[in-house]
């Protein structure tokens, strides 16, 4: 028997504002350089009912019209990221969820000024993980 435990992973989305800015890059790269593993990787472009079912939890919230709006208006990168606490590693490294209050170091604090346009999501626990990993990625389930 095996005394190691399979990585934490998360599930990791470049959002459509980072594609259109080109900031794809330096987003990846700040991941990477952190020393998280990139364990899969597609660009896809999202319809109205894959949106419903990421953002089952949101989607009676009066924000989530212009947030699905938002998340199907072009293509993004969905990574699965793995590495040890990597759900809090990466919450972390993204900031708080509106750009012009995140700090100054993480993602959003640096790169937006939004909360809908904010680069970066990112699974915010290891139940709502192994949901969107089985989501997005079931062939890693
Ligand atoms: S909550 O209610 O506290 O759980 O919401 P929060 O975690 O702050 O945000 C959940 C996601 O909704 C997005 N969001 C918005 N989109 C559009 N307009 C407004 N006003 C807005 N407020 C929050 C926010 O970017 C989060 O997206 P994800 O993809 O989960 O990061």
């Amino acid at each position: 028997m095996s005394s190691t435990s399979p990585a934490e992973r998360s599930l990791v989305l470049i959002k459509p504002d980072a594609v259109r800015r080109g900031l794809v890059g330096e987003i990846l790269s700040r991941f990477e350089r952190k020393g998280l593993r990139v364990e899969a990787m597609e660009t896809r472009t999202l319809d109205g009912d894959f949106a419903d079912q990421h953002y089952a939890e949101h989607v009676d919230k009066p924000f989530y019209p212009p947030l699905k709006a938002f998340m199907t208006s072009g293509p993004l990168v969905a990574l699965v990221l793995s590495g040890d606490q990597v759900i809090e590693v990466v919450r972390g490294m993204i900031g708080s969820t509106d750009g012009r209050k995140a700090a100054a170091g993480t993602i959003r604090g640096d790169l937006s000024l939004s909360n809908r346009e904010n680069l970066v999501h990112a699974s915010d626990s290891t139940d709502s993980a192994k949901r969107e990993i089985g989501l997005w990625f079931p062939e890693l389930g």
